[in-house]
């Protein structure tokens, strides 16, 4: 889909084809191009707002065949809202809301006037640009295996043009917020391929890719693993046919020298359970327990696409949790990297043996300002949070505070969770220096405790995504399937606070 910025001419409104886009406000009151069309058609548009189900709030849209004397087939209106709180979160939402139903109808091109009324708060240039994020992102669709699938079956938007006076500024802004959705669609890519497609080679060719985009991405393979005394993670991936990866990428678009921000990747990239095997029903989403990492992949193509002052790293821990002959026992002993013995009482257990050895790697090497791990952690933390909010622990108060923020920002929900040296009391082993799962309950905040046994001094926060990597509904601006939850908030987060430092 080709999104576009471009100014008004004299007639564009009566002779734009496809679908007319125009903002209507609370109390069904239409905007600018809203109350030009109805001129246009002798209140046409008035009369028909004035009894649909349809006042103009925020989350809105309405449809209906274009009246005579316009080239359109539809005209679609869109709910902003109280124009005085307008802001580009709500210009996202309703792009994103307008592309769903562009869909919806099988529409293949759109023509968006995005005149506001003069008490809007946001200036015409953003709301244009954040109204064209939001349709893109929601347009994003995982259909290459889909071979039958008729065209007229399929949503095919071809264009959408965006209209106003300012569209080259409109432009302008757009090209960040462009850069962040490549990564976003980067990331929504790796975690829906399926897991014969992306194993832990495979995802690293794929990371391996963000050197086109100036980012410096090393491999590292079972040998150099075994080197740097990973056990904890190697022993995760002793039972599968595919070997081990890990990889390590660096952005430097800040200062040279100054200490970078640290995002760590659970990349499981299928999870049976290993030996502690998981029952069938359901076993399938285990494809997404990499969502951490390829959240943590695209959050870099992100940075580097939109070219963030900031140096930054990502580590992402790949490997296969597989039952076999060689696979590692419920009981088996294992060493990490930081020296520490860990006991496997539970092979399912197995994302934060990954993180141990990904975290210790990354803050012994790069002595980073912060780390922030992501990974599907944790069903426990779906029974507590549902799929509305991912579970936030952190050992630092502002850290988390920013992060919360960031969260709120961008819609993608943050609730900060517990540590405390209660919790971490459950992970006593018999016989080694720390279980990998905790005895009597808080099975999110032992496994957060358990991760914390692997930080250092640094301020460090781990966001357990498990119930919001992968969504089963559609919402305004993303379609069910792979979400990419964390990486607008840590991009936003990175540009808030990190950037110029
Ligand atoms: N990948 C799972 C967690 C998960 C479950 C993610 C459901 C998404 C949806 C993780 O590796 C796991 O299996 N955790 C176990 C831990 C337990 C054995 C202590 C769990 O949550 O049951
Ligand atoms: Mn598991
Ligand atoms: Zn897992």
């Amino acid at each position: 889909m080709k999104i576009g910025f471009a100014v008004p001419a004299a007639s564009t409104l009566a002779k734009a084809t496809g679908t007319i886009v125009a903002a209507a406000f609370e109390g069904k009151v239409l905007g600018p191009a809203a109350k030009e069309l109805d001129g246009l058609t002798r209140g046409a548009v008035a009369r028909a707002v004035k009894n649909a189900r349809f006042a103009g709030k925020k989350g809105e849209a309405f449809a209906f065949p274009a009246p005579v004397g316009l080239a359109a087939s539809h005209v679609l209106l869109v709910g902003l809202g109280a124009p005085d709180k307008l802001d580009a979160a709500a210009a996202e939402e309703a792009g994103g809301t307008v592309m769903g139903r562009l869909q919806a109808i099988r529409e293949t091109r759109a023509t968006v006037f995005a005149a506001l009324p003069g008490a809007a708060k946001l200036d015409p240039a953003d709301f244009a640009a954040h109204f064209a994020f939001g349709a893109h992102l929601r347009s994003y669709r995982f259909d290459k295996y889909r071979t039958k699938e008729k065209p007229d079956d399929k949503p095919v938007i071809a264009e959408v043009a965006i209209v106003l006076k300012a569209a080259s500024e409109a432009k302008k802004r757009f090209a960040p917020l462009a850069g962040v959705a490549e990564g976003i669609f980067l990331t929504r890519d790796v975690v829906s391929e399926p897991p014969n497609v992306i194993y832990p080679e495979t995802l690293a060719q794929r990371a391996k890719t963000l050197t086109r985009d100036g980012v410096k991405v090393e491999v590292l393979d079972v040998p150099a693993m075994k080197k740097l005394g990973m056990g904890a993670l190697l022993g995760v991936a002793q039972g599968s046919v595919r070997d081990a990866r890990l990889v390590v990428m660096q952005w430097n678009g800040g200062k040279k020298g100054t200490a970078p921000v640290a995002f760590i990747g659970k990349g499981v990239t299928f999870d049976t359970g290993g030996i502690s095997i998981k029952p069938s029903k359901g076993m399938e989403d285990m494809k997404w327990d990499m969502a951490g990492a390829g959240t943590v992949i695209g959050l870099m193509k992100a940075l580097a696409k939109r070219k963030a002052k900031v140096n930054a790293i990502g580590v992402v821990g790949l490997v296969e949790n597989m039952p076999d002959g060689n696979a590692q026992r419920p009981g088996d002993v294992v060493t990490s990297m930081s020296g520490q013995t860990i006991e496997v009482l539970n092979t399912d257990a197995e994302g934060r043996l990954v993180l141990a050895d990904a975290m210790w790697y990354c803050q012994k090497r790069f002595k980073p300002k912060f780390m922030v791990d992501l990974a599907t952690l944790t069903g426990a933390i779906i029974m507590a949070l549902g799929h509305h909010r991912a579970g936030l622990f952190s050992n630092d108060d502002k850290l988390a505070e920013n992060l919360k923020e960031a969260g709120s920002a961008t819609g993608e929900k943050l609730w900060r969770m517990p540590l405390g040296p209660e919790y971490d009391k459950q992970l006593a082993s018999q016989i080694a220096d720390v279980a990998n799962i905790g005895d009597g309950g808080a099975g999110s905040v032992t496994a957060a405790q358990f991760l914390q046994r692997f930080v250092n001094d640094v301020p460090w926060a781990h966001l357990d995504i498990a119930g919001t990597a992968w969504s089963k509904r559609d919402s305004a601006m993303v379609p069910k399937g792979a979400t990419a939850f964390g990486l607008r908030l840590l991009d936003r987060m990175v540009a808030d606070h990190y950037e110029g430092r």
